[in-house]
C-alpha cells in the first residue's frame, strides 16, 4: 500500500461511517490525509473551518492522520500534496454510480491517480451527513450518528439553525 492515502470528502459533518473508514484506512498506510474539499453540487451547512475543526477533534489520538482542506480540483490537490491514492467509501449500490463517474473523471484529468474503495461498515450503511443535518435540525437525537466528541457541538449548531428557519 502507498505511504500516503488521501481521503477527500465534504464531511458536513463527519459521521461515524466516515470515522470508521478513517480508523480502518489509518491502519493501511503510514499517513492518512483527510481532506475537506468543495462539492459544487452541495451548498454546505458547516463552514470548512468548522468541518476541519470537528475532524481534528475526532482524530486527535490518531498520530498518522492529518486534516486538511482545499478548494479547486481534487487531482490538483493530490498532486500538490505529492499523493497518488484516493480513498472513498461505498455504502450501497446507489453510491457506485456516483463514484464510478468521479473515478472516471479524475482518471481523465490525471491518469496517474488511483482510487481505492472501502465498504462502509453495515451498521453505518444508512448514515450520511445529510440525514444527520436533517434529524439535528428537527431536534432529533444524533448520538450514535457522529463521533461522541462532537455530538453536542453538532446538535447545538443544527438545532439553532433549525429554530431560525
Ligand atoms: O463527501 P462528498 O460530497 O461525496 O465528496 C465529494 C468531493 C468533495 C470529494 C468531490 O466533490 C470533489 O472531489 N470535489 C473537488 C472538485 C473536483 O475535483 N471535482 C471532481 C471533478 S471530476
Amino acid at each position: 500500500m502507498k505511504d500516503m492515502i488521501i481521503y477527500p470528502g465534504s464531511f458536513d459533518p463527519i459521521t461515524l461511517g466516515h470515522f470508521d473508514l478513517i480508523q480502518r484506512a489509518a491502519r493501511m498506510t503510514d499517513h492518512l490525509v483527510v481532506a475537506v474539499l468543495q462539492n459544487p453540487n452541495k451548498k454546505g451547512f458547516f463552514t470548512v473551518e468548522e468541518r476541519v475543526e470537528m475532524l481534528k477533534i475526532c482524530t486527535k489520538d490518531m498520530p498518522n492522520v492529518s486534516i486538511d482542506s482545499s478548494g479547486g480540483l481534487l487531482v490538483d490537490y493530490i498532486n500538490k500534496k505529492g499523493g497518488k491514492l484516493i480513498l472513498r467509501g461505498l455504502r450501497a449500490v446507489s453510491d457506485f454510480e456516483y463514484e464510478l463517474q468521479y473515478a472516471m473523471l479524475n482518471q481523465r484529468l490525471d491518469k496517474s491517480i488511483e482510487a481505492i474503495y472501502l465498504m462502509t461498515a453495515s451498521e453505518y450503511s444508512f448514515l450520511s451527513s445529510s440525514v444527520v443535518r436533517e434529524i439535528g435540525h428537527l431536534g432529533g437525537d444524533i448520538s450514535g450518528m457522529v463521533p461522541e466528541a462532537i455530538v453536542d457541538t453538532v446538535k447545538q449548531r443544527l438545532l439553532l439553525a433549525g429554530k431560525q428557519k
